[in-house]
Protein backbone atom coordinates (compact mmCIF):
# COMPACT_ATOMS: atom_id res chain seq x y z
CA UNK A 1 0.00 0.00 0.00
CA UNK A 2 3.23 2.15 1.36
CA UNK A 3 4.75 1.11 -2.20
CA UNK A 4 1.56 2.14 -4.42
CA UNK A 5 0.95 5.70 -2.38
CA UNK A 6 4.60 7.12 -2.82
CA UNK A 7 4.79 9.14 -6.14
CA UNK A 8 8.18 10.94 -6.74
CA UNK A 9 11.48 10.29 -8.93
CA UNK A 10 12.43 7.10 -7.60
CA UNK A 11 9.28 5.66 -7.59
CA UNK A 12 8.86 1.86 -8.85
CA UNK A 13 13.05 2.08 -7.95
CA UNK A 14 15.18 -0.22 -5.84
CA UNK A 15 18.14 1.00 -4.71
CA UNK A 16 20.63 -0.60 -2.11
CA UNK A 17 22.65 1.49 0.03
CA UNK A 18 25.72 -0.46 2.45
CA UNK A 19 26.52 1.57 5.66
CA UNK A 20 28.23 1.54 8.99
CA UNK A 21 31.30 -0.06 9.88
CA UNK A 22 31.56 -4.14 9.49
CA UNK A 23 32.57 -6.19 13.01
CA UNK A 24 35.87 -8.98 12.63
CA UNK A 25 35.27 -11.09 15.76
CA UNK A 26 39.49 -11.90 17.02
CA UNK A 27 37.49 -13.86 20.09
CA UNK A 28 34.42 -13.52 21.85
CA UNK A 29 35.22 -10.34 23.10
CA UNK A 30 37.44 -8.35 21.12
CA UNK A 31 36.86 -7.25 17.58
CA UNK A 32 38.54 -5.16 14.34
CA UNK A 33 36.44 -2.57 13.49
CA UNK A 34 36.68 1.10 11.04
CA UNK A 35 35.36 4.17 12.62
CA UNK A 36 32.27 4.82 11.00
CA UNK A 37 28.67 6.49 12.64
CA UNK A 38 26.63 5.14 9.84
CA UNK A 39 25.68 9.27 9.77
CA UNK A 40 26.27 9.58 5.70
CA UNK A 41 24.66 5.98 4.27
CA UNK A 42 21.60 6.47 6.84
CA UNK A 43 20.94 9.96 5.64
CA UNK A 44 21.29 8.38 2.20
CA UNK A 45 18.64 6.17 3.01
CA UNK A 46 16.08 8.40 4.00
CA UNK A 47 16.87 10.89 1.55
CA UNK A 48 16.19 8.11 -1.39
CA UNK A 49 13.25 6.96 0.46
CA UNK A 50 11.57 10.42 0.84
CA UNK A 51 12.27 10.27 -3.62
CA UNK A 52 10.11 7.65 -3.88
CA UNK A 53 12.30 4.60 -3.55
CA UNK A 54 12.16 1.15 -2.56
CA UNK A 55 15.27 1.16 -0.28
CA UNK A 56 17.51 -2.12 1.51
CA UNK A 57 19.33 -0.63 3.79
CA UNK A 58 21.92 -2.99 4.87
CA UNK A 59 24.20 -2.18 8.02
CA UNK A 60 26.94 -2.99 9.99
CA UNK A 61 27.56 -2.26 14.00
CA UNK A 62 26.39 1.43 13.54
CA UNK A 63 25.63 4.12 16.39
CA UNK A 64 23.12 6.09 13.96
CA UNK A 65 19.49 5.45 14.55
CA UNK A 66 18.20 3.04 11.89
CA UNK A 67 16.01 5.09 8.89
CA UNK A 68 12.87 4.40 8.97
CA UNK A 69 10.54 3.24 5.82
CA UNK A 70 12.96 1.44 4.36
CA UNK A 71 13.76 -2.54 4.66
CA UNK A 72 17.02 -2.70 7.19
CA UNK A 73 19.02 -5.09 7.12
CA UNK A 74 21.89 -5.84 10.19
CA UNK A 75 24.79 -7.86 9.81
CA UNK A 76 28.15 -7.68 11.64
CA UNK A 77 31.56 -8.77 9.38
CA UNK A 78 32.38 -7.86 5.64
CA UNK A 79 31.50 -11.34 4.47
CA UNK A 80 27.62 -11.56 5.91
CA UNK A 81 27.34 -7.78 4.20
CA UNK A 82 28.35 -9.40 0.69
CA UNK A 83 26.30 -12.34 1.39
CA UNK A 84 23.42 -9.81 2.80
CA UNK A 85 23.70 -7.17 -0.89
CA UNK A 86 23.86 -10.43 -3.02
CA UNK A 87 20.59 -11.87 -1.97
CA UNK A 88 18.86 -8.12 -2.15
CA UNK A 89 19.75 -8.14 -5.73
CA UNK A 90 18.55 -7.13 -8.27
CA UNK A 91 18.81 -3.34 -7.51
CA UNK A 92 18.58 -0.53 -9.80
CA UNK A 93 21.35 1.28 -8.17
CA UNK A 94 23.78 0.49 -5.28
CA UNK A 95 25.51 2.74 -2.91
CA UNK A 96 28.49 1.43 -0.55
CA UNK A 97 29.03 3.49 2.28
CA UNK A 98 29.85 1.52 4.42
CA UNK A 99 33.08 1.24 5.82
CA UNK A 100 34.17 -2.28 5.57
CA UNK A 101 36.62 -3.74 7.05
CA UNK A 102 39.56 -4.61 5.07
CA UNK A 103 41.37 -7.32 7.03
CA UNK A 104 39.54 -10.29 9.43
CA UNK A 105 41.75 -13.01 11.03
CA UNK A 106 42.57 -15.59 9.21
CA UNK A 107 41.28 -17.50 11.81
CA UNK A 108 38.66 -16.81 15.05
CA UNK A 109 39.47 -17.68 18.06
CA UNK A 110 36.98 -19.41 20.06
CA UNK A 111 37.74 -18.66 23.49
CA UNK A 112 39.01 -15.27 24.99
CA UNK A 113 42.55 -14.70 24.30
CA UNK A 114 44.86 -14.41 27.59
CA UNK A 115 47.41 -12.37 28.61
CA UNK A 116 50.57 -14.68 29.75
CA UNK A 117 52.64 -14.36 33.27
CA UNK A 118 55.62 -13.63 30.96
CA UNK A 119 54.06 -10.87 28.71
CA UNK A 120 54.32 -12.35 25.43
CA UNK A 121 52.21 -10.56 23.06
CA UNK A 122 49.56 -12.25 21.05
CA UNK A 123 50.55 -12.66 17.25
CA UNK A 124 47.35 -12.14 14.67
CA UNK A 125 47.25 -13.52 11.34
CA UNK A 126 45.15 -11.75 8.93
CA UNK A 127 42.89 -12.54 5.55
CA UNK A 128 41.47 -10.24 3.41
CA UNK A 129 37.54 -9.86 3.36
CA UNK A 130 36.15 -9.71 -0.05
CA UNK A 131 35.26 -6.40 -1.72
CA UNK A 132 31.84 -5.71 -1.89
CA UNK A 133 31.97 -2.90 -4.17
CA UNK A 134 34.20 -4.45 -6.33
CA UNK A 135 32.22 -7.59 -6.42
CA UNK A 136 29.24 -5.98 -7.21
CA UNK A 137 30.39 -3.49 -9.59
CA UNK A 138 32.48 -6.46 -12.10
CA UNK A 139 28.93 -8.61 -12.33
CA UNK A 140 28.48 -9.93 -16.03
CA UNK A 141 24.88 -10.60 -15.12
CA UNK A 142 22.47 -8.71 -12.61
CA UNK A 143 24.69 -5.65 -12.12
CA UNK A 144 22.56 -2.77 -10.84
CA UNK A 145 22.85 -0.15 -13.65
CA UNK A 146 24.52 2.30 -11.59
CA UNK A 147 27.12 1.87 -8.77
CA UNK A 148 28.35 4.13 -6.26
CA UNK A 149 31.49 3.59 -3.98
CA UNK A 150 32.26 5.97 -1.27
CA UNK A 151 36.35 7.03 -0.60
CA UNK A 152 37.77 8.07 2.35
CA UNK A 153 41.15 9.57 1.96
CA UNK A 154 43.86 11.75 4.37
CA UNK A 155 45.30 12.73 1.19
CA UNK A 156 45.65 13.30 -2.46
CA UNK A 157 41.60 12.47 -2.25
CA UNK A 158 40.89 13.37 -5.80
CA UNK A 159 43.66 11.21 -7.53
CA UNK A 160 43.16 8.38 -4.85
CA UNK A 161 39.51 8.19 -5.51
CA UNK A 162 39.72 8.44 -9.23
CA UNK A 163 42.26 5.58 -8.91
CA UNK A 164 39.61 3.88 -6.70
CA UNK A 165 36.73 4.21 -9.23
CA UNK A 166 38.54 2.56 -11.77
CA UNK A 167 40.39 0.02 -10.10
CA UNK A 168 36.98 -1.14 -8.41
CA UNK A 169 34.77 -0.83 -11.75
CA UNK A 170 32.08 1.38 -9.83
CA UNK A 171 30.12 4.21 -11.92
CA UNK A 172 30.76 7.24 -9.33
CA UNK A 173 33.10 7.47 -6.38
CA UNK A 174 32.07 10.28 -3.58
CA UNK A 175 35.57 10.64 -1.67
CA UNK A 176 36.09 12.54 1.40
CA UNK A 177 38.81 14.16 3.43
CA UNK A 178 38.63 12.31 7.07
CA UNK A 179 42.25 13.66 7.91
CA UNK A 180 41.31 14.29 12.06
CA UNK A 181 41.10 18.16 11.52
CA UNK A 182 38.48 18.36 8.96
CA UNK A 183 36.13 17.16 11.66
CA UNK A 184 33.98 15.34 9.42
CA UNK A 185 34.43 11.92 10.80
CA UNK A 186 31.64 11.39 13.36
CA UNK A 187 30.45 14.85 12.72
CA UNK A 188 27.53 16.39 11.04
CA UNK A 189 28.94 17.82 8.05
CA UNK A 190 31.00 16.46 4.63
CA UNK A 191 33.22 17.95 1.95
CA UNK A 192 32.85 15.60 -0.98
CA UNK A 193 34.43 15.21 -4.31
CA UNK A 194 31.99 13.27 -6.81
CA UNK A 195 34.39 11.24 -9.37
CA UNK A 196 32.68 10.16 -12.26
CA UNK A 197 33.34 9.33 -16.00
CA UNK A 198 33.39 12.72 -16.89
CA UNK A 199 35.79 13.94 -14.20
CA UNK A 200 35.99 15.24 -10.64
CA UNK A 201 33.11 17.67 -9.34
CA UNK A 202 33.81 19.25 -5.76
CA UNK A 203 30.58 20.47 -3.76
CA UNK A 204 30.57 23.17 -1.04
CA UNK A 205 30.74 21.47 2.28
CA UNK A 206 27.48 21.32 3.75
CA UNK A 207 25.36 19.21 6.21
CA UNK A 208 25.74 15.38 5.84
CA UNK A 209 21.67 15.20 5.61
CA UNK A 210 22.32 17.87 2.35
CA UNK A 211 25.30 15.95 0.50
CA UNK A 212 22.51 12.83 0.95
CA UNK A 213 19.53 14.78 -0.67
CA UNK A 214 22.23 16.04 -3.58
CA UNK A 215 23.38 12.40 -4.20
CA UNK A 216 19.77 10.97 -4.22
CA UNK A 217 18.51 13.78 -6.44
CA UNK A 218 21.42 12.86 -8.85
CA UNK A 219 20.76 9.40 -8.43
CA UNK A 220 17.44 9.76 -9.87
CA UNK A 221 18.76 11.69 -12.88
CA UNK A 222 20.50 8.91 -13.71
CA UNK A 223 17.99 6.48 -13.73
CA UNK A 224 15.45 8.79 -15.57
N1 LIG B 1 34.38 -1.51 0.08
C1 LIG B 1 33.66 -2.68 0.03
N2 LIG B 1 34.21 -3.84 0.50
C2 LIG B 1 35.45 -3.84 1.04
C3 LIG B 1 36.19 -2.63 1.11
C4 LIG B 1 35.63 -1.49 0.62
O1 LIG B 1 32.53 -2.68 -0.47
N3 LIG B 1 35.95 -4.98 1.50
C5 LIG B 1 33.79 -0.29 -0.48
C6 LIG B 1 33.47 0.79 0.53
O2 LIG B 1 32.15 0.65 1.01
C7 LIG B 1 33.62 2.06 -0.31
C8 LIG B 1 34.70 1.68 -1.30
O3 LIG B 1 34.74 0.26 -1.36
O4 LIG B 1 32.46 2.34 -1.05
C9 LIG B 1 36.06 2.21 -1.03
O5 LIG B 1 36.50 1.76 0.22
P1 LIG B 1 37.98 2.07 0.64
O6 LIG B 1 38.24 1.49 1.98
O7 LIG B 1 38.22 3.53 0.43
O8 LIG B 1 38.77 1.27 -0.52
P2 LIG B 1 39.82 0.13 -0.46
O9 LIG B 1 39.81 -0.54 -1.80
O10 LIG B 1 39.61 -0.76 0.70
O11 LIG B 1 41.19 0.91 -0.38
P3 LIG B 1 42.06 1.43 0.89
O12 LIG B 1 43.32 0.65 0.81
O13 LIG B 1 42.23 2.90 0.61
O14 LIG B 1 41.29 1.15 2.16
CA1 LIG C 1 39.49 -0.05 2.88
Amino acid sequence: VTAALTAGPLAGRHVLVTSGPTHEPIDPVRYIANRSSGAQGTALARALAALGASVTFITGPAAAKRPEGVRVVEVETARQMLDAVTAALPADAAVFAAAVADWRMASERPSKMKKTADGALPVLEFAENPDILATVSKLTEGRPRLVVGFAAETDDVTAHATAKRARKGCDWILANDVRPETGIMGGTENAVTLITAEGAETWPRMAKDMVARRLAQRIAEELA
